[in-house]
């Protein structure tokens, strides 16, 4: 129906906040019966730009399993959120958090992933840090698996490889979703759902020893059984509360042609469907057409179990979440400079100017993303993670003069508001990394996001002090004026 308005501005009761993870921020890795997760056996990188998702093997377990310290391995130590998490929702409260994006680690309720009764502990833990929140007000936001699982289940079945971890995660998720049924209600099921077509950060599969194609195989089935494991996930929270909202979660990459030439056109239709395929699995609850010509082509055999089909489609998300940090570009060649990302493997964009790690940074990009997904979709739309990395300095009288973070969150809340108009039905935003924490690509400390500085390096030193950034203030007016005021 033709309506001769359209909406102004954020919606009333818009998720501003933060999104982090257990993994990147809690520490505390070993403490209170908590099992040792697939992220901690992670080294950190020795070259920035050039990490890869499936860095761990036989050999690289095997010497971190044989080194009980975080020296090597900073996700191990985080930024000791497990002993800082009063004080840290303290100053997001202070900031206006509306919500706060958290995980739980899955091997702090199952150390081994396999247990009948989970780790009293662990469920204590996280009930802590959800009444802290209440008492500020702040809605949890919290993803069930981001990047992370207990090792346990890499060494039993090779992680999601299996169909058995299904029935775990659903142990897992049942037990959580009854004990804070009350407390929390949006959830997310996987982080960055794509990243699992990359392996071992997202499949918690060990994969270097096969051959490509073994590899490609391995993976799509690690990912069917994600999907199945979230549609029943969702099916079972609904159950415990019909109030319940359950998400995906995407790395979104807008995908440009490098020319108007068709055939480039085309190959940045295909890039963007093959991202988008994850999300149709997830909304609309079913594999697009599309994906039967890939699977046939790479001879990938997804193994489907009888009644998988009706899984997936009683199993349709409520929402849609995605992270975007950049866009790309694609031809039908690919034949231009490559861009770097966290996903994202494209060619360059004379136009665009990138971050200190070469992500390219394109708010515009961000509005054509929502564009694109509400038009595609039509559930409602939550940027669960946006922001920029940056290498910051701690002045002397300890202060952070953060400005380029100011402009580029800026321009992208701009270009939020943009699609808003168009009517765009968006949820929230939740920057990521609102407290300094440890990479996810690179497990650096000096690559940070935060409108909070935390005094520790690469190597683990510093006293993990709290320090305000300029950014901080910034934010704070912008949640104050329900995103209407921008200005420094
Ligand atoms: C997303 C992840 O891909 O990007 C986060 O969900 C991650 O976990 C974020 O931290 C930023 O990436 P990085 O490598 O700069 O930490």
């Amino acid at each position: 129906m033709y309506k001769n308005s359209f909406p102004q501005g954020f919606k009333d009761g818009f998720l501003w906040g933060g999104a982090t993870a257990a993994n990147q921020l809690e520490g505390g890795w070993n403490l209170d019966h908590k099992g040792l997760t697939t992220a901690e056996v992670v080294e950190r990188a020795t070259d920035r730009k050039n990490f890869t998702f499936d860095k761990v093997t036989k050999e690289s377990l095997e010497k971190a399993l044989h080194d009980p310290s975080d020296t090597h391995y900073p996700k191990r130590r985080g930024v000791d959120f497990y002993h800082h998490y009063q004080e840290d929702i303290k100053l997001m409260a202070e900031m206006g958090f509306k919500a706060f994006r958290l995980s739980i680690a899955w091997a702090r309720i199952f150390p081994n992933g396999d247990e009948t009764t989970p780790n009293e502990e662990g469920l204590a833990f996280y009930d802590r840090v959800f009444d802290e929140l209440a008492k500020y007000n702040i809605e949890p936001v919290v993803t069930l698996s981001h990047y992370e699982m207990p090792l346990g289940l890499t060494l039993k079945q090779n992680g999601w490889a299996s169909r058995e971890t299904i029935t775990d995660f659903l142990r897992y998720t049942d037990v959580v979703f009854k004990r804070y049924a009350h407390k929390v209600k949006y959830w997310l099921t996987f982080n960055e759902i794509n990243a699992s077509t990359f392996g071992f950060m997202g499949t918690g599969a060990l994969d270097s020893d096969l051959a490509p194609q073994a590899q490609l195989q391995l993976r799509y089935q690690a990912l069917h059984h994600q999907f199945i494991a979230s549609a029943l996930a969702v099916q079972q929270g609904h159950k415990i509360n019909s109030n319940f909202k359950i998400g995906s979660m995407l790395a979104r990459m807008q995908t440009y042609p490098a020319t108007s030439k068709p055939e480039d056109v085309r190959a940045a239709q295909e890039s963007d469907d093959s991202n988008l395929f994850f999300t149709d699995v997830q909304v609309r609850g079913e594999y697009p057409e599309f994906m039967n010509r890939f699977f046939a082509e790479n001879g990938i055999t997804i193994a489907m179990e009888p009644g998988d089909e009706d899984i997936l489609q009683a199993g349709k998300v409520d929402y849609l979440s995605f992270s975007y940090y950049m866009s790309t570009v694609t031809s039908q060649k690919n034949a231009g400079d490559k861009s770097v990302g966290n996903m994202v493997f494209g060619e360059k964009n004379p136009y665009l100017e990138t971050s200190e790690w070469g992500w390219q940074i394109d708010p515009v990009g961000l509005r054509i993303t929502l564009n694109t997904l509400w038009d595609r979709y039509r559930v409602p739309l939550f940027i669960v993670e946006n922001g920029l990395g940056a290498t910051d300095k701690l002045t002397a009288d300890g202060q952070v003069h953060d400005q380029y973070r100011i402009d580029y969150l800026k321009k992208h809340i701009e270009q939020m508001k943009e699609a808003v108009k168009d009517g765009v039905d968006l949820m929230g935003y939740t920057m990521w990394g609102p407290i300094d924490l440890i990479s996810a690509s690179t497990s650096e400390m000096s690559k940070r996001y935060g409108f909070i500085y935390v005094d520790q390096d690469d190597e683990g030193h510093g006293s993990l002090r709290r320090i305000k950034k300029d950014s901080f203030d910034w934010y704070k007016k912008v949640i104050a004026s329900n995103g209407e005021d921008l200005s420094e």
